[in-house]
């Protein structure tokens, strides 16, 4: 199988100032790709595009807000050219029992989790038409392996898969690529304060989802790619004894 080559490819990475979008960021620069970075915090995102092997961009967005969702492409197309690559890594993760799961909460996380996620790719979806473009939906095991705790979260990235599958078929006929990744516990800033530093120390680093997105995109365009599951050889939260 002959890889396919991503020099000189523009990619949206939401997300990107830190984690999995982060270490995705920094596969597909070390690949060649010119990256605009997506996030709330500059700071964040200054320092991911400075390591960067391939010269990108920041740009500090909401992507709950989506009147930000044009500006975020427009700068990107101008700055950095034609998008090839869609990749949504940003996400917000809660843990609490139904009870305590209010329609705040609620609505946040599917804001960001699965609505910004479909109206972003609204957005760009002409641009990936005219690049035949691919996307890649950062997912999670959560949607296969249940947690209690999880309902807005599981619900969120379910709604991810399901919109994953019909993306794919739809941009079948233009030559838009669909990958949706389904990692487990990766050991990123999600997990602050949710789990203790022995647990963090057992679970998946980041640059592993990173290195795998970046191949993925890579690998022959006329192979589709299924859900991809990614998970540490060890359950994290058990220690083996
Ligand atoms: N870590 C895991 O174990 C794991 C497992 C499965 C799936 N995932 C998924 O992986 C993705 C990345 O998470 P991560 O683990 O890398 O955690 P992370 O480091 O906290 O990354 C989440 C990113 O999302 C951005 N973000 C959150 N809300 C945003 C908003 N409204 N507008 C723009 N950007 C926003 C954050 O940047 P700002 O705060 O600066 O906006 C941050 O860079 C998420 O979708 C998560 O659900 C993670």
């Amino acid at each position: 199988m002959t890889a396919h080559d991503l020099q000189g490819q523009v990619a949206i990475v939401t997300g990107g100032g830190s984690g999995i979008g982060r270490a995705i960021a920094a596969s597909l620069a070390a690949d060649g790709v010119r990256c605009a970075l997506v996030g709330r915090r500059a700071e964040k995102l200054d320092s991911a595009l400075g390591r960067l092997a391939t010269p990108g961009i920041a740009i500090v967005a909401d992507i709950t807000d989506h009147r930000t969702h044009a500006q975020i492409l427009d700068e990107t197309q101008n700055t950095l050219g034609p998008v090839n690559i869609l990749v949504h890594s940003a996400g917000i993760f809660e843990n609490q029992p139904i009870e305590d799961t209010t329609d705040e909460v609620w609505d946040g996380i599917l804001a960001v989790n699965l609505t910004a996620v479909m109206t972003l790719t609204r957005t760009a979806w002409p641009t990936l038409v005219s690049t035949s473009g691919q996307i890649v939906l950062i997912s999670s095991i959560a949607t296969t392996r249940h947690f209690e705790g999880d309902a807005a979260y599981a619900a969120s990235k379910a709604g991810v898969d399901a919109l994953g599958q019909v993306l794919a078929l739809e941009g079948n006929k233009h030559g838009i690529r669909v990958i949706t990744i389904n990692p487990a516990q990766t050991d990123t800033d999600l997990w602050d304060d949710k789990a203790p530093p022995e647990v963090r120390a057992r679970m998946m680093k980041s640059t592993a989802v990173g290195e795998l997105a970046a191949a993925l995109v890579a690998i022959d365009r006329d192979v589709d790619l299924s859900p991809i599951r990614i998970r540490p050889t060890q359950d994290p939260w058990k220690t083996g004894d």
